[in-house]
């Protein structure tokens, strides 16, 4: 009897990291389910995941009933592999982001990926075998001006995962958190930026990190050629990852996400020599 092909469900899988996922997920001759909100629209963006044997299924994963709709897949299908990939980011100071647009923020990136996890679990427990990968980003490990919004919602996500690694060990369950720095996709088209200021700022911030930051995505949007990530290889390095077997949980992806992980390092050991003295004497005698 052939042996049945691993099947991978990417969410978010129409452009950008995902779609590269994907595809490189069918030249490595594993079964994928490509979801993406829109069919029609994933169809005509990248039709080759369809040309090549994917299979798209329409979720939006940041809408409640995507739970149910992904225990359906996962029983139906055998879900081997889950890769929680969609997601955007919000850029904008703290104090100019509505509490809505908070929101709006953690149902992408934290509801979302939480709810597809919650759906796999079981029948990735009852069979005794299971991946979960988490397209987080540098942002979910250092949050920068601006970035609040964003950092909140991967920093979450990402500890829900470092929690879960050791849950579900012992099921057979193995989980890896991919932490991409700045990649060639059309995610920096696709910023949301605080709809109350036309700008993407409110004055108060006007020549300030915050005006910097927002600007500096601006260029991001406009040459993109200054942005080093090949979305391609980054897929590789995944699936390499997810094949060969890790003893890590953090993938860090991109020269400018390793200095930015050796950065927050740094200034953990800095914080950490500064209060040692302080923290060793708050125990009980
Ligand atoms: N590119 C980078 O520089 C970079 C850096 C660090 C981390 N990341 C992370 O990598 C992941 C993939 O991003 P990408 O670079 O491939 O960007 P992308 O090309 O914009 O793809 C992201 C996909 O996520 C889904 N998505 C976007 N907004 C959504 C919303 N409001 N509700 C539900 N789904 C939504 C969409 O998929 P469908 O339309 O198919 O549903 C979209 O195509 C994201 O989680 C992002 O945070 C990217």
């Amino acid at each position: 009897m052939a042996e049945r092909r691993p099947t991978w469900l990417i969410t978010g899988a129409s452009s950008g990291i995902g779609r590269a996922l994907a595809l490189e997920a069918l030249n490595a001759g594993f079964k994928v389910l490509g979801a993406t909100r829109s069919i029609s629209q994933a169809e005509t963006n990248c039709p080759e995941v369809s040309s090549r044997g994917g299979t798209w299924v329409e979720l939006d994963p940041a809408q409640p009933h995507a739970y149910h709709q992904v225990v359906k897949v996962s029983q139906e299908q055998s879900v081997d592999v889950l890769v929680n990939n969609a997601g955007y980011a919000f850029i904008g100071s703290v104090e100019d982001a509505s509490e809505e647009e908070f929101r709006a923020q953690m149902q992408v990136n934290f509801y979302g990926p939480l709810r597809t996890v919650r759906a796999c679990l079981p029948a990735m427990r009852a069979r005794g075998s299971g991946q979960i990968i988490l397209i987080s980003s540098g942002a979910g490990f250092t949050a920068r001006p601006a970035r609040g919004v964003y950092s909140a919602s991967k920093f979450a996500i990402e500890a829900v995962h470092e929690s879960l690694a050791q849950e579900v060990k012992s099921f057979g369950i193995k989980v890896l958190v991919v932490e991409p720095g700045a990649f060639r996709t059309p995610f920096a088209s696709r910023i949301i930026t605080p709809a109350h200021f036309s700008e993407g700022f409110s004055q108060i911030y006007e020549g300030t990190v915050v005006e910097q930051m927002i600007t500096g995505h601006q260029t991001m949007k406009c040459l993109p050629d200054s942005v080093k990530g090949d979305p391609d290889k980054a897929a590789r390095a995944i699936i390499h990852a997810a094949v060969g077997g890790h003893d890590y949980l953090r993938l860090p992806l991109g020269t400018d996400c390793v200095a930015a992980l050796e950065l927050k390092i740094g200034e953990l050991q800095h914080d950490l020599g500064a209060t040692r003295a302080i923290a060793g004497s708050t125990d009980a005698e």
